[in-house]
């Protein structure tokens, strides 16, 4: 079964099934180790949650109410990004400074607000699906649900910045277009030369992608 909007009473299952599914699965998260499966992160908790409360997400559910996928959407204000980098160089933790620096300055170089003139985007941020429900199309169908939230919202920019090769494929079967994709190995850490992020194969890229909606 599909849940929308995802009731406050649920949002503890949907942390609890991200430490386990997502906190540490994700592809940039994985690479550098930012957390441990089953462990909390309080700074993605909290982009959680806050995400959460803007009442766009949509989860999965098994037969025993169990959470078994997610796709927290949340909306972005133009500014926000420029508030979210000022606030990132107030945290210490310098693996997570690391991904959302290299997301937000993406995000920034794009003017998304300018180019489409809207004051508001709809954002996928976090899609997410429990390891034994995995290669089901779960997070294909929680993505087209996304997709017509947003729609019956009325936004008209839906957005994902798509880390991985399995949501980046999810988008464009569901007719989202690469606005810019950022090979990993050309993101290179300025203190060693080296690329910052070397994802677990297949994931190669990170591709901010966007679909406009009528
Ligand atoms: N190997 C090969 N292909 C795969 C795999 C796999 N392990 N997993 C999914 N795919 C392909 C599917 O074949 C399908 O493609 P198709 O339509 O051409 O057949 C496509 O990816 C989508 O498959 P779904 O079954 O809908 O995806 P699933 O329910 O397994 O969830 C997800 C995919 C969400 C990426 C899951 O693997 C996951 O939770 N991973 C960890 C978190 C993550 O990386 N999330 C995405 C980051 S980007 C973001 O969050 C905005």
């Amino acid at each position: 079964d599909y849940v929308y909007p995802i009731p406050e009473d649920k949002y503890n299952d949907v942390i609890e099934h991200l430490r386990y599914n997502f906190f540490a699965d994700e592809p940039l998260n994985k690479c550098v180790g930012l957390c441990e499966t089953g462990r909390g992160h309080s700074e993605l908790e909290l982009h959680s949650i806050l995400t959460l409360q803007d009442n766009l997400s949509v989860m999965a559910v098994n037969g025993n109410g169990q959470v078994i996928g997610v796709a927290l959407n949340g909306i972005q204000h133009e500014g926000d990004v420029d508030e979210a980098i000022k606030k990132l160089e107030t945290l210490n933790d310098k693996k997570f400074k690391q991904i959302f620096s290299m997301l937000y300055d993406l995000n920034q170089s794009l003017n998304l607000f300018s180019r489409y003139d809207v004051t508001s985007i709809f954002e996928c941020r976090i899609l997410s699906v429990d390891n034994n429900y995995r290669g089901r199309g779960l997070a294909n169908e929680l993505f087209k649900l996304s997709i017509d939230i947003a729609s019956k919202a009325g936004f008209k920019v839906f957005k994902v910045d798509a880390t991985g090769v399995f949501s980046q494929k999810i988008s464009t079967k569901l007719g989202l277009e690469t606005l810019i994709e950022l090979e990993y190995r050309n993101h290179l850490d300025s203190a060693t030369g080296l690329p910052m992020f070397t994802p677990p194969s297949p994931h190669t890229s990170l591709k901010v992608m966007v679909k406009i909606l009528q």
